[in-house]
């Protein structure tokens, strides 16, 4: 079990207030991922909760236990950093057991939990070699393995695969989520800047800004029901588009949001006018740039191969059912 409960959690360092009166109910076997801009306070709340930084008030609770003066070796919690260090003159065994013998666990034993970990994370004809002689996921992967060989009740995770490239970043997201099937009783918290990683890899996605929580749902229920207009912008890939002032105001709204898979090209009666700036055509999906004369373009999204010419003049519909009404204060109406 490792449920875990945070209550009215402040954070300042000094006269700087990082985390504002946080309140977040985890339960055991959840994967959550916190998102936000830059700065909002995402690695500083997962510190909070490994222990390694303190808590200026508020309780940090695991599994129904106030935890807020008990040593971060002693939360039965492992995190794994985007920038991990192995050491690079131990090979993967050895990078993998360096915690168990600092325990000073029985050498058969260390052998058999280093064994079991390396074979979840497919790293087990892996153990002789030196960092050196891994690929930068392989190298991800021991990072991880060093983290859950302890058996860890929680799994805290800073951005783990910021440094990968594209293609391994989908394979290390295939097999996180495999880690988490093979783990249940494990509660994970992943910190990422990545859309995609957040929508396809999180049970409930928490979104921070500024040190406060504005919004925990499931990856669809913030998709399809964002509470602020700020969770609306920040929430999918490409960004909800947002029309205001006059071309807003057919839709008695101060803001409108659409997504770009919401929109369509049409030969008359459209929403909107305007003049095609740029195509993005990625294969499965064509992206088209339009200016309506608002400060952003309007991104519509078309299947397959379907670009527009540069200059073309088009129509724009939206399909009623999925526009986004917000009023001057950012709220939905
Ligand atoms: N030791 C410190 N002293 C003072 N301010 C700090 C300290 N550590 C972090 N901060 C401030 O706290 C805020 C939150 O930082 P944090 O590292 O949690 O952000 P983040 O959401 O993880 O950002 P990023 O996405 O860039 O990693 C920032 O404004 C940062 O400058
Ligand atoms: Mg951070």
């Amino acid at each position: 079990m490792a449920d875990i409960t945070i209550s009215d959690l402040n954070k300042s360092y000094g006269p700087v207030h990082v985390l504002k009166d946080i309140d977040l109910d985890i339960k055991t076997g959840e994967f959550i991922v916190f998102v936000g801009p830059s700065g909002c306070g995402k690695s500083t709340l997962l510190r909070t909760i490994s222990g390694l930084e303190s808590i200026s008030s508020g309780e940090l609770k695991i599994d129904g236990k106030v935890v807020n003066d008990v040593a971060p070796s002693k939360r039965g919690i492992a995190m794994v950093f985007q920038s991990y260090a192995l050491y690079p003159h131990m090979n993967v065994f050895n990078n993998m057991a360096y915690s168990l013998k600092l325990m000073k666990l029985p050498k058969a034993e260390i052998k058999q939990m280093v064994e079991a970990a390396a074979a979840k994370l497919q790293l087990t004809e892996y153990l002789d070699r030196l960092p050196k002689q891994l690929s930068g996921g392989q190298r991800q992967r021991v990072a991880i393995g060093r983290a859950i060989v302890r058996d860890p009740k929680v799994f805290l995770f800073d951005e783990p695969l910021s440094n990968l490239d594209a293609a391994l970043r989908v394979q290390m997201r295939m097999e996180i989520a495999g880690l988490k099937n093979s783990l249940p009783n494990t509660t994970m918290i992943y910190v990422t800047h990545d859309q995609v990683e957040a929508m396809t890899m999180a049970d409930r996605i928490v979104v921070l800004k500024d040190g406060v929580v504005q919004q925990v749902g499931t990856p669809m229920e913030l998709y399809e029901k964002p509470n602020s207009l700020f969770v609306a912008g920040f929430i999918g890939s490409p960004k909800m588009n947002f029309i205001e002032g006059a071309q807003a105001k057919p839709f008695n709204a101060h803001t409108v949001g659409v997504r770009a898979e919401h929109l369509d090209i049409v030969s008359s009666d459209g929403d909107f006018r305007g003049t095609v700036m740029h195509t993005e055509v990625l294969g499965s999906d064509t992206y088209i740039y339009i200016n309506i004369g608002e400060e952003e373009p309007l991104v519509v999204r078309r299947d397959g191969n379907a670009p527009l010419a540069y200059g073309e003049k088009v129509e724009i519909k939206t399909r009623p059912e999925y526009v986004h009404r917000f009023d001057e204060h950012g709220q939905p109406i």
